[in-house]
């Protein structure tokens, strides 16, 4: 799939030399576009950013909205499909439309079709404050 291959790419570009684990992410745009977003260590470890949150940062940033998005993809060198962290889970909850196709996968073409309702269910959210 175009999009998994995209978040590959995305993945060479992570900064890793604390844990050595890269991870990719890409988000593509309904005109076609695709957004890069990899993680990014600090060596005060609890600063990294994971590419899951670099991807939607980056997308935000570059002033495109949510409306705009159509797809994510997420890949790790993992056993199974790569499984977002809990911060970024709440952080795709945010970010993310409802309906968004979430593609998780490895390196090893192993992949999961889910959406942010399924990552982070019972959320809280902005209709809550
Ligand atoms: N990481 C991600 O970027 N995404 C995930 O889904 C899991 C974990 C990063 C955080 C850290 O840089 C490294 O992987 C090891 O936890």
């Amino acid at each position: 799939m175009e999009l998994i291959k995209e978040a590959i790419k995305a993945r060479e570009k992570a900064y890793v030399p604390y844990s050595n684990f890269k991870v990719g992410a890409a988000i593509l745009l309904k005109d076609g576009q695709v957004i890069h977003g990899a993680n990014i260590e600090n060596a005060s470890y609890g600063l990294s950013n994971c590419a899951e949150r670099s991807v939607l940062f980056s997308f935000y940033s570059q002033g495109y909205q949510k409306e705009d998005i159509k797809a994510m993809a997420v890949v790790g060198d993992t056993e199974e499909p790569i499984s977002p962290c809990g911060a970024c889970r709440q952080v795709m909850n945010e970010l993310l439309p409802k309906e968004t196709p979430i593609y998780l996968a490895n390196l090893k073409g192993k992949q999961k079709k889910t959406l942010v309702t399924e990552l982070l269910p019972y959320s809280f959210n902005k209709i809550e404050l």
